[in-house]
């Protein structure tokens, strides 16, 4: 019987007709080799991974649930410079904590961050607890991220399936379940954590969120040509590629219509601090209404009645896209010639470089600033 080397990643045992019948977990046992020899030689460099210090997976594990390895990087290098401990994210300023997360987007989860690593300090002497539960009891880790933190930081063997690992699991094993159901990804981890190497976990659930990552990839076509996994891949055999993961159709976005002005005077920006509660709150924002409004009601809606405003100028529309919510922005600039009314908070351009975390959705007007 000819053995099938596909690229060189060491034996594998399975032809392209597949004589062997395998279960799902055999499949996976038949993963760690080539998959470790392809880590071995593709893992990219990164700051988190120098390192794998269990306050720093922490981190780069909460920025990257919600951006590209590529952009978290320098976020996790300023945000480690400026809080290198527990006990400097315990007790940072709110203000400065929004300041590090600016772009990032998700602002709970940086607030959870702070929150937890109260709980930390509190409960357990400063120290990232190294056990799955202790995790999990923290605000703001879920199954994933302490599977992460607990086998990448401290080599405990535990599973940590993330929209990666799902991807290339669903695939592997030509399942046809949705993965974005709970139940699915909790099958998948208890199936992982079944064979999961007692004694490698950290490498192997790297090498397993890596390959989500680099091969067989979230957009676009997987890279099934320079995967290891390419043999034992029942998807790919089947022709099943393009139909799986299953994921259910998301809810259609909410669509808001706003104004939003780029109100100056001088070299003052008039900011507005966004309330405690709700949609990114207790950051900045430029002042804005609900609705697209003309020009001759923004003087009465943002309380410019008593000002003498010098010029009103149209601004391009703008949309910023959020999880459930889309807004669609109307812009106007207006250069007043008189101070500005007093429940705006006026901001000099250093001052809102610096101070104010201002959400990527006003970034768009913050940049027609003249
Ligand atoms: N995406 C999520 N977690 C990651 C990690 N630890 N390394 C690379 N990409 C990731």
């Amino acid at each position: 019987m000819a053995m099938y080397d596909h690229n060189g990643y060491g034996f594998l045992q399975v032809l392209e007709n597949d004589e062997k019948p395998y279960t799902d977990s055999e499949r996976l046992v038949e993963v760690y080799k080539p998959l470790m020899a392809w880590y071995e030689a593709h893992a990219r460099i990164l700051p988190w991974r120098e390192n794998p210090e269990a306050y720093a997976v922490w981190i780069s594990e909460i920025m990257l649930q919600q951006t590209r390895v590529e952009a978290v990087k320098p976020y996790f290098e300023r945000f480690m410079g400026a809080l290198p401990t527990v006990q400097d994210l315990a007790v940072v300023d709110d203000d400065v904590l929004m300041k590090l997360w600016e772009g990032l987007g998700y602002y709970n989860r940086a607030r959870n961050l702070k929150k937890a690593a109260g709980v930390i300090v509190d409960q357990h002497g400063g120290v990232v607890p190294a056990d799955f539960e202790q995790l999990l009891e923290l605000p703001g880790i879920g199954r994933y991220t302490a599977g992460a933190v607990a086998s990448i930081a401290y080599g405990i063997p535990a599973p940590a399936v993330d929209g990666n690992v799902l991807r290339v699991i669903s695939r592997l094993l030509a399942s046809h379940d949705d993965i974005l159901k709970d139940a699915v990804k909790k099958r998948f981890e208890k199936e992982l954590g079944a064979v999961m190497p007692q004694d490698d976990a950290s490498r192997y659930n790297q090498a397993l969120i890596e390959i989500g990552a680099l091969v067989c990839v979230p957009n676009g076509q997987p890279k099934c040509q320079e995967c290891p996994l390419y043999s034992l891949c029942l998807a790919r055999k089947k022709d099943l590629i393009s139909e799986i993961p299953v994921k259910t159709p998301k809810k259609k976005r909410r669509l808001e219509d706003m104004t939003v002005l780029l109100l100056t005077y001088k070299n003052q920006i008039a900011l507005r601090k966004r309330e405690d509660a709700g949609l990114l709150a207790g950051l900045y924002e430029l002042p804005n209404c609900e609705g697209h409004i003309g020009k001759d009601d923004i003087v009465n809606i943002f309380g410019l009645e008593n000002c003498r405003v010098a010029d009103i100028e149209k601004l391009p529309d703008q949309k910023h896209i959020f999880t459930h919510v889309e807004w669609h922005m109307d812009g106007y600039r207006i250069e007043l010639d008189s101070p500005l009314p007093p429940e705006y908070i006026p901001a000099d351009r250093d001052a809102m470089d610096e101070e104010y975390p201002l959400p990527t959705a006003f970034a768009k007007y913050k940049k027609l600033i003249k």
